[in-house]
């Protein structure tokens, strides 16, 4: 008799004709934690939903065995009560609700009689944010006040509230800090010991290594591999991935930096929910044409909460001077920030980036419309012409342009938010978490294209989390902690212990004044890195 929890044989999945599962097998034993890896649009996501009964039983081909016994669930309730607990990968959580309550959803404590228990509930929910290293959040707030890392957090709290045999995480890490992922990963080494089986799903491989006992890989479809992790290591993983050695995955370009094209004067931004709070807290600083400047810190440092505001999009109250050749400008709403040449990708692509209703063409082109309108008519010939070329560029994986784009990948819908943006032409492009849930190889295509842009003149703010990243990519690094610029660092063999150590230094705080600010070097050697 198989000593396996589940075992999935066979397992074929098509939309509308087209493949996206093409018999996959995969097993996992109790306790044991298996890592799902592959590229953008491999099929990982359509796996994990199938054996959760996203997509009902008789929807899909092959056998899943749970337990020994066939599973053949038509609705989500059913593989939760068998113990297959799943943390989807974009955020299921709403908005409108508090964080308990998103907690307790359709799982709420009642007293007798039947009345919701709220005390119960938010010291279980107050239990669990501790548990996962937030005890400071305060569970009575609605969830759209957190940041994308706390809702991300807030999420596999729900997920650890329910009793799991068998925990999916589909990319859980992609808005945590590397702090936060390893108070995750030791959540996930103690469900182990518990016999708790787990699929782990991320592009951040280290984190795949650091975690998983076995890993399989899966490419268009097709199981390539299932390999006990002794055997591994990332570059393997990555190779098994693609299907050949990817050479270098930062570009190392020079590319030439000009005069101060941009300035931010001055920008503080108040808390949503107590405006006694700075969630920013007069942040001054410059770019230069052609320049990379990376905006490092923590979760809640505020780097988002900056660049919103300088694309006049943050939420709450907020002051912000803009200035851009010189001049300033109004940047009051993201339509007059863009018609000054300014531009921003948002971390949140479910919320901010895609339109859901559209197709993938029409949600890359939706900035530049009127490019394509003739009269009144729009030339859908040369759209479609222009959608095509951005398709190859950023080798974005969609069968046909048509589709909605919500049938895209997470990467793939990334992606084409990008390509959305880069239509507009901007001088200055602010990209926050610009690959995240992003595979390898489309990380190093987007890379490429960040440098490109850059030695093409346009001035580009990344804000990241991932340290590799904003250490290989960014000429100068602006550091954030508690609302406060506290590092401002010319990125000439920059070490992550630097930036890290100004990211949590209370006492730092440079910038203010921008006179004062490290005048960036004319050229930077990308080679240092
Ligand atoms: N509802 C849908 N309609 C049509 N095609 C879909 C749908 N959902 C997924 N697909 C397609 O199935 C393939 C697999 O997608 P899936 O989301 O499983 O990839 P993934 O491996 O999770 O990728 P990522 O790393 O980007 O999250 C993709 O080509 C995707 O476009
Ligand atoms: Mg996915």
């Amino acid at each position: 008799m198989s000593d396996y929890l589940m075992e999935m044989k066979g397992i074929v999945k098509s939309f509308d004709g087209v493949r996206a599962l093409n018999g996959i097998d995969i097993r996992i034993r109790a306790g044991e934690c298996l890592g799902l890896c592959g590229e953008n649009g491999a099929g990982k996501s359509t796996l994990m939903k199938v054996l959760s009964a996203v997509y009902p039983y008789g929807t899909w081909e092959g056998e899943i065995l749970w337990e020994r016994q066939p599973l053949k669930a038509h609705a989500i309730r059913e593989t939760e009560a068998a113990g297959i607990i799943i943390i989807h990968q974009e955020l299921m959580l709403v908005p409108e609700l508090s964080v308990a309550e998103n907690i307790f959803l359709g799982h709420e404590i009642k007293r007798f009689g039947g009345r919701l228990d709220y005390p119960a509930m938010y010291k279980r929910a107050s239990e669990l944010m501790t548990e996962l290293g937030m005890p400071e959040i305060n569970v009575a707030m609605p969830v759209m006040n957190l940041g994308g890392g706390h809702q991300q957090l807030v999420e596999i709290a729900k997920a650890l509230n329910k009793q799991a045999k068998l925990l999916i995480l589909d990319e859980p890490s992609s808005s945590l800090t590397a702090s936060e992922i390893s108070v995750l990963l030791d959540i996930i080494r103690g469900l182990k010991k518990k016999g708790v089986a787990c699929v782990y799903i991320s592009h951040k491989l280290e984190e795949v290594v650091a975690i998983c006992d076995t890993v399989a890989v899966i490419r268009d479809g097709q199981h390539i591999a299932t390999t006990p992790m002794s055997e591994l290591n990332v570059d393997r993983i990555i190779a098994q991935m693609v299907g050949r050695e990817l050479t270098a995955l930062y570009p190392k370009q020079q590319h030439p930096i000009g005069e101060t094209v941009f300035e931010a004067r001055h920008v503080t931004c108040l808390d949503l929910d107590n405006p006694q709070r700075k969630r920013v807290d007069d942040v001054s600083f410059e770019l230069r044409q052609g320049e990379i400047l990376g905006i490092a810190g923590l979760v809640g440092a505020g780097r988002t909460e900056l660049v919103s505001a300088l694309f006049g999009a943050y939420p709450g109250h907020y002051q912000a001077e803009v200035r851009m050749g010189g001049k300033r400008i109004d940047a009051s709403s993201p339509v007059a920030a863009i018609r000054h040449g300014l531009c921003m990708v948002p971390e949140d692509r479910k919320r901010h980036g895609i339109v859901p209703d559209l197709s993938v063409g029409q949600n890359i082109t939706l900035a530049v419309l009127k490019a394509y309108t003739r009269h009144t008519r729009i030339d859908a010939e040369a759209e479609l012409e222009t959608i095509r070329d951005e398709i190859g560029r950023l080798k974005l994986k969609t069968a046909n342009p048509f589709l909605p784009i919500t049938s895209l990948s997470g990467g793939n819908q990334q992606k084409a938010v990008l390509s959305k943006m880069l239509l507009t032409r901007p001088k200055i492009l602010i990209l926050d978490e610009p690959t995240r849930g992003v595979d390898v190889g489309a990380k190093a295509e987007i890379y490429r294209l960040i440098v490109e842009l850059a030695t093409q003149g346009i001035s580009i703010i990344m804000v990241s989390s991932e340290m590799a990243e904003v250490l290989s990519v960014s000429d100068r690094v602006l550091v954030m902690g508690e609302g406060v610029l506290r590092g401002n660092f010319i990125n000439d063999n920059l070490s992550q212990e630097t930036v890290l150590a100004a990211a949590i230094d209370p006492a730092a705080r440079v910038g203010g004044d921008i006179a004062s600010a490290t005048p960036p070097s004319e050229r930077v050697n990308m080679e240092s890195v």
